[in-house]
């Protein structure tokens, strides 16, 4: 077990009615103008927009509306907010929907503080902003569990890099399982796997001795693995999409990633995947991870060993390690298949005229993977998930 620090900003609200139960009180301790930011509209159609529009209204809000988050939002998008919030000092933002709102708020909530641009001031001269706008974040898509850490995932097109910046944690997060029941099926399922990434991305990093944290990390991916299946079979089960949207928040609360060193190579390489394809972050995930994993066999065995018999019920009997590592990799394919993800980049519309190259090259390499990987490899990966 590595040292550690724990302690958490982000005061949750989980359950149905969570925003009726509690947004009120919370509204009281902040100022009046509020940036109500939210995605494309999915909001307006299912009348998650018109209850908090009332609650605000109610609470005597000056509301400012930030619509148009897309996924996989851009540096762009952010400037635009941080503009609109210094136009009506907007006092605390309101965001709504799933990751890609809630990471594009957190950078807005900075840069609107910091006339400097925030991506060289971070990327650049490796500063931390310390001036924030406070948040508040209603979940409407779970998955990324963003809505619990303070890191957002951001597209500088001009760039090309899809990369983290770091912003404030919410002094809030409103998880209501109701809010996600109108997801698109596509988007359910690769939120979940999305969610399963986290895990095992943290399960992966060092030390490689099991502690607590790998324990909970074990009983996480099984509850993941089990309320995916049972959302399948009926996309209404409100008790199983609970768990899923607590798993979401739980694989990024911190919690699984205490006393160790992550690994998150397989999102290195996905988000990079995004800077050029702006693809789906979930399915990515889906069509590197068995690739990049059975590069990492020969260095990972053991822990690909323990999921095997811990997460996915494999029989060690009679099983050499290597074949138990070898088992693990062939569930987690064959899951991906029966949840219906993609399992090429040509089934996620990438072409194979993608520059794969220029992908690998520009993908950070991380430090807690086992097997250190070099540009050359990660480009052999992508052109073995292509085809
Ligand atoms: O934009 P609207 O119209 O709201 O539609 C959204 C969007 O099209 C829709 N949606 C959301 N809630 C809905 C709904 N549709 C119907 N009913 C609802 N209740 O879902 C679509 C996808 O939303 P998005 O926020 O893009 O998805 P997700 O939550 O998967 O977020 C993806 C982004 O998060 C980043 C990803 O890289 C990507 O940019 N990540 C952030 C992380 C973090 N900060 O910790 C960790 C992750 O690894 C990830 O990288
Ligand atoms: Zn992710």
């Amino acid at each position: 077990m590595n040292n550690f620090t724990y302690s958490y900003p982000t005061k949750v609200y989980f359950g149905e009615k969570s925003a009726e139960n509690n947004l009120p009180a919370e509204l009281e301790k902040i100022g009046k103008n509020v940036m109500l930011a939210y995605g494309g509209g999915s909001i307006k159609k299912n009348g998650v927009y018109d209850e908090l529009m009332n609650i605000l209204k109610n609470a005597g809000k000056n509301v400012t509306e930030f619509s148009g988050i897309m996924s996989n939002p851009t540096y762009q998008k952010v400037q635009e907010g941080a503009e609109l919030a210094r136009q009506n000092n907007i006092d605390f933002i309101l965001a709504v929907g799933g990751g890609s709102v809630i990471d594009c708020c957190k950078v807005i909530s900075a840069q609107a503080k910091i006339s400097e641009d925030l991506w060289t001031f971070e990327t650049e001269k490796h500063g931390s902003p310390n001036e924030f706008i406070p948040m508040g974040a209603i979940v409407t898509a779970f998955g990324t569990g963003a809505e619990m850490n303070n890191g957002a995932v951001i597209t500088h097109e001009e760039k090309k890099i899809k990369g983290a910046l770091w912003g404030a944690f919410y002094d809030f997060a409103i998880l209501d399982p109701v809010y996600t029941m109108t997801m698109p099926l596509k988007q359910v399922i690769s939120g979940a796997f999305d969610s399963l990434s986290h895990c095992m991305e943290t399960y992966m990093g060092t030390p490689r001795e099991v502690n607590l944290s790998d324990e909970i990390n074990e009983a996480c991916q099984r509850n993941i693995i089990r309320n995916l299946r049972a959302t399948l079979k009926n996309p209404q089960d409100i008790s199983a999409r609970s768990e899923l949207v607590w798993a979401a928040a739980m694989a990024e609360n911190g919690m699984l990633k205490i006393g160790k060193i992550t690994d998150f190579q397989a999102h290195m390489l996905e988000h990079q995947l995004g800077a050029y394809t702006d693809c789906n972050h979930g399915e990515g995930l889906a069509v590197i991870h068995p690739v990049l994993y059975r590069h990492m066999l020969p260095d990972a065995e053991k822990q690909f060993a323990r999921l095997a018999v811990n997460v996915w019920g494999i029989s060690p009997d009679g099983k050499s390690v290597t074949e138990l590592a070898n088992a693990f990799i062939s569930a987690l394919s064959e899951f991906i298949k029966e949840i219906g993800l993609p399992t090429k980049f040509s089934e996620m519309g990438i072409p194979e005229t993608t520059d794969f190259k220029a992908i690998a090259d520009s993908t950070v390499l991380t430090g807690g993977c086992c097997k250190k990987f070099t540009k050359e490899e990660l480009f052999a990966v992508l052109k073995e998930c292509a085809n």
